[in-house]
């Protein structure tokens, strides 16, 4: 059975999601930068081991990243997987994982990489948003999408509401992305593109606002 290890800086609702949904797959410890991330506790709740290696304790992110790596490494994990984990991580350290690390984002990129998506989105006044899982590169929130969901954008949405119907969608995919890892069904090539042996099916078309 693959072996992943789940890296949080905050509340950890990607990361809760991850553990309910009974991936076939071994979550061997919750990783935080932070020793007050709320999920700490979620996943000790759930028996995961948990681990804490504070970023404030390093002069610099390259030492921070020798330690983190050190510690997701001791796990030897299959894949990792950032769930709100908040920290710029330095080109050595993503090389390190090429193909294992995956990362989830709420937009649907290339459109809104960084941060505040939902009040840039509702801002440019976009009819659809949503989410992204993608795999991890130097290229901060612009690696190879694994996954995406989309929603509509409502004339009164505010950032809170919007935020709170991608997170639903956020976690669906995830798990969904980590579900096909796990089972060998996509990949990162040596080109690096995803590589996919699922079936793939048009599905139906958001449309946005719905013209019913
Ligand atoms: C999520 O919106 C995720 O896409 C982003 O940070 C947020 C983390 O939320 N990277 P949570 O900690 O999983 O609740």
């Amino acid at each position: 059975m693959k072996k992943i290890v789940i890296l949080i800086s905050g509340r950890g609702s990607n990361m809760q999601a991850l553990l309910s949904a009974k991936l076939p797959c071994r979550i061997a410890a919750v990783i935080s930068n932070r020793a007050d991330a709320q999920g700490l506790e979620i996943a000790r709740q759930h028996g995961i081991a948990t681990r804490v290696v504070e970023h404030r304790d390093y002069a610099d992110r390259a030492l921070f990243d020798t330690a983190l790596s050190a510690v997701v490494d001791g796990y030897q994990p299959d894949f990792v997987v950032l769930a709100g984990f908040m920290r710029i991580l330095t080109s050595e350290f993503v090389e390190h994982y090429r193909g294992r690390m995956i990362n989830i984002h709420p937009s649907l990129l290339p459109a809104y990489a960084g941060m505040n998506t939902h009040e840039r989105a509702l801002h440019d006044g976009v009819k659809i948003h949503g989410c992204s899982v993608h795999f991890v590169t130097p290229d901060l929130d612009h690696g190879p999408l694994i996954i995406q969901a989309a929603v509509s954008v409502l004339s009164h949405d505010t950032a809170q509401t919007l935020a709170a119907r991608v997170l639903k969608e956020e976690h669906h995919i995830y798990a969904q992305a980590i579900r096909w890892l796990c089972a060998e069904q996509v990949s990162l090539n040596a080109e690096g593109k995803v590589v996919s042996s699922r079936p793939q099916h048009p599905g139906s078309a958001l449309i946005a606002p719905n013209m019913e």
